[in-house]
């Protein structure tokens, strides 16, 4: 069910804007407000819409907590270490309340949505204000006026689910917008704290999404990722009228020059029809993201990713028998509980069948509350990180030979930077969300460019044409 935003959340950003001008007439001075975002694309677009508030708030934007009057912390939750990085930044932050107490602090995201979390906040950080779930963004606002108005400090816990459409949303790019299509997952894979804290599958209506990619298109954006924890089941929630191959096929008829974007998608249930979309749809990036997590069919099922290794390769097999120039990128992980040198090995030998352009490989960390973390065969720290450097080692070698193949090839890139490696040199991502090094005058940022490769590397394309 999708809800609009309430009477409530008007009536606080109103009474928060007119505390704010009036603050700005007596000090001079416009209060400030600083996000800062861990974690994954969805908080990333969950950041955009508090940045969103945060202006219609009548705060400015700064991008340093320095001096602000409103700090909010949007926290992961994914790994040990995701959650302890969010614990040390906000413990940076005691000091600013101590210079200035009328600051407020608020925290959330997906550590905020596990009680236990929540609780040390409450116990050990008596600085924060507010404390909130990734289901209640759109009740921002209404907390932070009650606590200006001197309520107790604020916890809520998720409780209502529905999806909340027409916040405000300050893209951090001028061409690149992220568009959810969905919120949540039901998968339950067993090492995975996410269905736990970010609650089951809630899918936006079409007629919504295809308004929001619209206006970004007819704003000028030129790269719109479609986000959801498992695309795949986009509309299963909604009667099915409306499936993913299907929002995509009517969002690529969209007019005007630009491509579009997906992840994540669940090898279980990427269906024939998808692939036909993105193969006969221009619009639709080459670019597939396929999260395998490991290659020993005794682990995924462990995992409870109800694939096996013949199934995802044969994905695979399809995704590049439709589209030969698509890049597949993947999740792995390493050092899940019971993982044996066999299975790991099963591991290395699915990767390099695979082929993979990139992936993004990671150490099992234990999450409370999750059934693998109840395990009592947990594997040793050192044998995790002897297997991930392994799996690093064996990736970069196919990273390279596939980034080579492109050498002397034209491709279109989305031009979307400066290249931090300087020499004026700007960086560009290929249809298949390659990174490019680009040496031209002839380019802008934010703009498609048809460029020439020249070289690769394991990491990177280069385009050396000046
Ligand atoms: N430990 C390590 N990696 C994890 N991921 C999810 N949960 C865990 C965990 N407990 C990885 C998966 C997922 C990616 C977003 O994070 O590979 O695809
Ligand atoms: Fe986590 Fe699995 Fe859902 Fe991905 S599909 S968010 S790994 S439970």
């Amino acid at each position: 069910m999708s809800n609009c935003i309430s009477t409530p959340y008007f009536a606080a950003v109103n009474s928060i804007k007119e505390y704010n001008i009036k603050q700005t007439e007596n000090c001079g001075k416009q209060p400030a407000a600083f996000v800062l975002t861990l974690g994954c694309q969805q908080n990333e677009a969950d950041s955009e819409k508090i940045k969103g508030m945060a202006e219609d708030m009548g705060y400015v934007v700064s991008d340093s907590p320095d001096g602000v009057d409103l700090i909010v912390v949007n926290t992961c939750a994914i790994r040990e270490h995701a959650e302890q990085r969010a614990l040390s930044l906000i413990g940076q932050y005691k000091h600013l309340k101590a210079n200035n107490p009328d600051l407020i602090i608020a925290i959330c995201g997906c550590m905020t949505s596990r009680p236990e979390r929540a609780d040390l906040l409450r116990q050990s950080y008596p600085y924060v204000d507010i404390v909130f779930g990734t289901t209640a963004l759109d009740r921002l606002p209404e907390y932070i006026l009650n606590r200006m108005k001197g309520s107790k400090r604020i916890f809520t816990a998720n409780e209502d689910f529905s999806v909340v459409e027409g916040l405000p949303i300050k893209r951090e790019s001028s061409f690149k917008a992220w568009v959810s299509v969905m919120y949540g997952c039901n998968n339950f894979c067993s090492y995975c704290i996410v269905p736990y804290v970010r609650g089951r599958e809630r899918s936006r209506t079409p007629k919504d999404i295809a308004e929001e990619v619209k206006n970004a298109v007819m704003n000028g954006y030129k790269e719109i990722t479609l986000l959801g924890q498992n695309v795949n089941s986009y509309g299963s929630d909604t009667g099915g009228e409306c499936d993913f191959p299907s929002l995509l096929e009517s969002l690529a008829k969209i007019e005007g020059d630009f491509t579009l974007r997906f992840m994540t998608s669940h090898p279980k249930d990427v269906s024939d029809r998808l692939i036909a979309v993105m193969s006969e749809n221009e619009k639709v990036a080459k670019h597939f993201h396929l999260p395998l997590q490991s290659g020993s069919d005794k682990v995924l099922k462990e995992m409870n990713r109800k694939y096996d290794s013949k199934k995802y390769l044969s994905t695979v097999e399809k995704l590049r028998a439709a589209m030969p120039d698509i890049a597949i990128t993947s999740d792995i992980i390493v050092g899940f509980p019971g993982e044996s040198e066999d299975d790991f090995e099963k591991t290395l030998d699915v990767v390099a069948k695979a082929e993979f352009d990139m992936i993004y490989p990671f150490i099992y960390s234990p999450r409370e509350g999750t059934p693998a973390a109840k395990r009592e065969d947990m594997i040793p720290d050192n044998i995790k990180s002897e297997r991930f450097d392994r799996l690093i080692d064996l990736q970069n070698e196919l990273s390279r030979k596939k980034n080579e193949a492109w050498v002397g090839r034209t491709l279109r890139v989305l031009v979307d930077g400066m290249s931090k490696k300087g020499n004026g040199l700007y960086t560009g991502r290929t249809d298949g969300g390659k990174l490019v090094h680009i040496n031209s005058e002839k380019i802008k940022i934010g703009e498609f460019a048809e460029i020439k490769i020249t070289g690769a590397d394991t990491y990177a394309l280069y385009s050396d044409e000046r």
